[in-house]
């Protein structure tokens, strides 16, 4: 199964990261993890998906806030003052407001999700979130329902980001999905990684997370949620429209104009690792396709 949503939490999913490895060479033999390995890290010949290690996924990152280099945010983001943080909830919402970190995750229940993470810059990863689902946020606050979109805005505190200093983007960074793709259960809001809290790089307090997207649809450091019969502008979109649509479903038959989008470099993969065949949306379409059904996807990109 490439993910888990919904499941009972075993003992493997509260489990360290080193301690889950071994385990796993010891389960399935070492040389068949070694082989799991050659073949690329993350496909294991089960099926099952393999994580990246902790260190690929907090230290080779975009947060363009924080400097456009892979290894800019893990250097910088320390500076992001992420207690107290407030995420204003409003638009088409029955309980407008700005909810306090602690009274959202008093009232969320957070699992474990393992997701494959596709870069439109061609990476991917296997990372093992903890978070809660978004339609249960929207929930708490109650959707209009003439709402249509949700539109989510990044943090922006220029005295603490050092990269929002160059025009790069259109600060601060904006998202948005279709109300269905958000209410979607493999929406989620991430708060943790490996069963520890979010780093900042990674968008601490709190980012979304859209599996089947391409990876910049995943906007971090969330401070503001609202509810709209608009369609929303999106940061990419707006910095190059013919490059980033507002959909951005990963699709191995739609290149991106300068690039082809049919495979993909795994971080961590080693030496021998070659590119991996994407996967129609990103390994989801059996959950997802159906939100699309009717829309040319070469359009819609
Ligand atoms: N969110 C904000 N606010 N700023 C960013 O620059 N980069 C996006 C997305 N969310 C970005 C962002 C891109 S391009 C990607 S691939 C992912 O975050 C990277 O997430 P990761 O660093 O946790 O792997």
């Amino acid at each position: 199964m490439a993910y888990r949503w919904k499941s009972n939490l075993t003992e493997r999913d509260v489990t360290p990261q080193s301690v889950y490895l071994n385990r796993r060479a010891l389960l399935g033999g070492v040389a068949g993890l070694g082989l799991a390995g050659l073949a690329g890290q993350g496909r294991a010949q089960d099926g099952e998906l393999v994580p990246n290690s902790w260190e690929d996924i907090t230290t080779y990152n975009n947060f363009y806030e924080f400097g456009t280099g892979k290894g800019d945010p893990v250097k910088n983001a320390g500076q992001m003052t992420t207690s107290p943080w407030t995420v204003t909830i409003d638009g088409l919402v029955d309980r407008p407001g700005d909810y306090a970190f602690e009274d959202i995750m008093s009232r969320m229940t957070v699992e474990e999700r393992i997701y494959r993470f596709r870069c439109v810059e061609a990476w991917s990863m296997v990372i093992p979130w903890n978070g809660f689902e978004l339609s249960d946020l929207l929930e708490m606050a109650g959707v209009k329902s003439a709402a249509k979109y949700v539109a989510f805005e990044t943090l922006y505190r220029p005295e603490e980001m050092p990269g929002v200093r160059f025009p790069v983007l259109d600060w601060p960074y904006v998202e948005g999905l279709r109300l269905d793709e958000a209410l979607h259960p493999l929406t989620i809001m991430a708060t943790g990684i490996y069963g520890r809290d979010l780093p900042n790089q990674n968008g601490a307090p709190l980012r979304l997370v859209v599996p089947w997207k391409y990876g910049f649809k995943s906007i971090k450091s969330v401070v503001r949620i609202t509810l709209t019969d608009t369609q929303p502008p999106t940061s990419w979109n707006k910095s190059a429209p013919r490059e980033y649509g507002f959909y951005s479903n990963v699709n191995p038959e739609v290149d991106h104009p300068r690039w082809s989008q049919a495979t993909e470099r795994r971080v961590g993969g080693g030496l021998f690792a070659r590119n991996e065949p994407t996967l129609m949306m990103n390994g989801y379409a059996e959950e997802v396709a159906s939100l699309y059904t009717g829309m040319d996807l070469a359009e819609n990109f």
